[in-house]
């Protein structure tokens, strides 16, 4: 565990000064709370790379509820305990004020258009922080390859995007989304479903279900279909729902065929999740 900047680096220069050929060092950005989907990206990134970082920091700058940033679920010693055994080297782990020394950082990755969209349209300046931060661990630790799910297809978007706007020297590697048996996908904000909210959960999974099967049948079923599967359950509000084109995570045109991935967020009680799975429109 390194909890400040001159340490994780210290840390890496030891373990990648240790062999002949220059090593590969592989990052996994995280907030902790970890659970088998966070262990995905780790157990791939210990195939990709000799040296496997993993961050755990609670992020400020991304959270635009104060309540939602409290609430946020902080546990060190638990997490560490659910990476043994996954190949992480080294757990970076800073506190807030080494990220941010000043309180807050004068200059911010911006993340354009698409960072106002969905996630960004609940939350904005969302991933302006989602960005800031990334690239600043990025930064910090001088990765080969970094890893991030596919859960968060608008983040993973996003950080395509910066690192190709930026050219920073650092390969994306995307892992599938780890669901529950039901389909519901694994997420740390899943902790705070009461047993009912849980059952009204898997709606979501539905919804992406009924969008998938009826793909070869246009945008406009695609959507009715999705539509008419969110909204059997009373607990679920669906705050998007969306199909978009994996070029620009733009809304397709009425008349498009090809690649294209449907997106949705709902509030579940008092808890938002999202979710989304490719389809091909036909
Ligand atoms: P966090 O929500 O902790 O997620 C860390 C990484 O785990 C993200 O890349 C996310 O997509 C992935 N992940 C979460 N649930 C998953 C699942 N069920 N299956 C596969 N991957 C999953 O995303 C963040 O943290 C932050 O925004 C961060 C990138 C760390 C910046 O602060």
């Amino acid at each position: 565990v390194a909890t400040t900047i001159a340490d994780v680096r210290r840390q890496i220069e030891a373990l990648t000064a240790a062999t002949d050929a220059r090593p590969r060092v592989a990052l996994v950005p995280t907030m902790g709370a970890l659970h088998e989907g966070h262990l995905a990206l780790v157990d791939r990134a210990a195939e990709l790379a000799d040296v496997v970082v993993v961050s755990v920091f609670v992020n400020p700058l991304q959270f635009t509820d104060p309540a939602d940033l409290e609430r946020y679920p902080r546990d060190l010693d638990a997490d560490l305990a659910t990476l043994a055994g996954h190949g992480a080297d080294i757990v970076f782990a800073p506190d807030v004020t080494e990220l941010y020394p000043h309180g807050d950082t004068a200059t911010r990755v911006t993340a354009g258009k698409v960072g106002g969209l969905f996630e960004g349209r609940s939350r904005p300046g969302h991933f302006d922080g989602v960005l800031t931060v990334v690239a600043k661990l990025l930064n910090i630790v001088g990765p080969q390859v970094v890893l991030f799910g596919e859960k968060d297809a608008q983040q993973i978007f996003l950080v395509r995007r910066m690192i190709a706007d930026l050219d920073l020297p650092v390969a994306v590697e995307e892992v599938e989304t780890v669901r529950d048996d039901d389909g519901l996908a694994l997420s740390s904000r899943n902790r705070f479903l009461d047993a009912r909210e849980r059952r009204a959960a898997v709606t979501l999974p539905h919804v992406l279900e009924a969008a998938v099967s009826a793909s070869d049948r246009g945008i406009d079923a695609v959507l009715a279909a999705a539509q008419s599967a969110a909204m059997g359950e009373q607990l679920v509000t669906t705050d998007y729902l969306a199909v978009v084109h994996p070029d620009t995570f733009l809304p397709v045109d009425d008349d498009y065929t090809g690649p294209a991935r449907v997106i949705v967020a709902a509030r579940v009680g008092d808890t938002r999740l999202i979710d989304n799975a490719p389809l091909y429109l036909g």
